[in-house]
């Protein structure tokens, strides 16, 4: 197992280019599924998931190879309908295939995803959507096994706004019998990534990136020639560790309107932010100033940036509250961060991070995707050496960060395990 070496205390300077959206390209690729014909995605990040998500695809019988951040595949020959739990374990992300499989062929058995580090996450309320639009499910052995002979629209109300629920439901709507209106609809700009993609192949959808979207299904719909938007967490993160590390750090290929919440709670800890369409400057203060975040759904404060601003508020001068909203246990980077001095106390859904002075660098354990890039943000800004150990979870969904933190002046190497 490849562990990252960073020896804290150097302040990044210089550009950093953002990668495609891996939750945006996720879904994208799945959505290849609902038509014949060969397929182009580019600006996709070269990751572990996306590489998941193409094995996937290939399984079900598609053409897929990625190359210089295209990804090509060719859906004229779907022959499975099943995503085995092999996939599924590996990335939850897995469960997109549904909506298209049963689109597309009528058929599906896609593995339960089961639950992960961060929480349960069911995914009951895909299954609802489905069963609204005529599909008939059973859960047997683990898996979900759904069939229907025609998809017809239905207006489906989400508990919980939930992002791949409504990107699932939206791609099985495309191709259903008449109008489906999704209400509580995610509003990530993923979601809304994803519903222009389909548009682009065909699709009847409005409303997308609002808490009502309605999707007035076609016959058909053509391949995607289709470039997936830059990544707001990766953005995100980006952000955080110029504001360790009293650096100046410039962002390019961007999209700033699509991380307000952030760029809003950064100014607050007293990072000083310029932008532009597609960059953003910022300058780290000497000391980050503590600030209270609540995660939200979209345009909420992201759950997916809630460890790197917990790495942040370790160091701040003062005591923030985090409190985390939409997953139960997605505070896995505290113990670890507590191995590094970090004063950090846990009741329930909320923390509270007094700042100290600095951290100490130490031995560390990436637990899943986005705690791994908190103890790389928490490890730049340590005095002394820091090993994060995992980084396996680091490369589902950054790319090149120890290259792109490298150019940046950081003091960090990885050591292939
Ligand atoms: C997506 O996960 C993202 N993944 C996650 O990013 C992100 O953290 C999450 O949305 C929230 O923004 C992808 O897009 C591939 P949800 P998703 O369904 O869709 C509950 C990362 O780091 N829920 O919006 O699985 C659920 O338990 C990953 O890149 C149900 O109860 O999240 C959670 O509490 C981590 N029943 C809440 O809704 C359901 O059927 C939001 O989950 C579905 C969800």
């Amino acid at each position: 197992m490849d562990k990252i070496e960073i020896a804290g205390g150097a302040s990044l300077n210089g550009e950093v280019a953002i990668s495609g959206a891996k939750n945006a390209a996720l879904p994208v690729m799945a959505a290849s599924i609902l038509s014949s014909g060969e397929s182009h995605i580019s600006n996709v990040p070269c990751l572990r998931d996306i590489s998941t998500m193409g094995k996937l695809l290939a399984h079900l019988g598609m053409g897929f190879h990625q190359e210089n951040g295209c990804v090509i595949l060719n859906s004229d020959n779907i022959t499975s309908i099943e995503a085995p739990y092999d996939f599924v374990r590996t990335m939850r992300a897995s469960v997109l295939v549904l909506g298209p499989l049963i689109a597309r062929t009528g058929r599906a058995k896609v593995s339960l995803p089961g639950g992960c580090a961060i929480g349960a996450r069911p995914v009951n309320l895909h299954i609802m959507g489905l069963e609204k639009m005529g599909v008939q499910i059973t859960l047997s052995e683990g898996y979900i096994e759904a069939r229907a002979s025609r998809l017809r629209g239905a207006t489906v109300y989400f508990d919980i706004p939930t992002v791949t629920g409504t990107e699932n439901l939206m791609m099985a709507a495309s191709l259903a019998d008449g109008m489906t209106v999704l209400e509580n609809a995610a509003c990530e700009p993923e979601v809304v990534d994803l519903a222009d993609a389909l548009v682009s192949m065909g699709a009847d959808i409005k409303g997308a990136g609002t808490g009502i979207i309605r999707i007035n299904g076609v016959s058909s719909l053509r391949p995607l020639d289709y470039r997936i938007i830059p990544d707001r967490i990766e953005t995100g993160t980006y952000l955080a560790a110029a504001a360790v590390t009293r650096g100046k750090v410039k962002i390019t290929n961007c999209r700033p309107e699509h991380a307000e919440a952030v760029i809003s709670k950064m100014e607050q800890a007293g990072v000083k932010i310029t932008r532009s369409d597609d960059t953003l400057t910022a300058e780290g203060p000497d000391r980050p100033a503590a600030v209270d975040i609540k995660t939200m759904p979209y345009p909420g404060f992201p759950t997916d940036m809630q460890a790197q601003f917990m790495a942040m508020a370790a160091v701040a001068g003062g005591t923030s509250i985090i409190t985390e909203n939409i997953f139960e246990n997605r505070f896995m980077h505290v113990a670890e961060m507590k191995r590094m001095g970090a004063d950090i106390k846990i009741e329930g859904s909320t923390a509270t991070v007094k700042g100290v002075k600095a951290l100490k660098g130490a031995p560390v354990m990436a637990t899943d995707l986005r705690a791994s890039a908190s103890l790389i943000i928490a490890g730049l800004a340590a005095q002394g050496k820091t090993v994060v150990d995992r980084v396996y979870h680091l490369d589902r969904g950054y790319e090149r960060i120890e290259e792109k933190l490298k150019a940046l002046g950081a003091d960090i190497r990885r050591i292939r395990g």
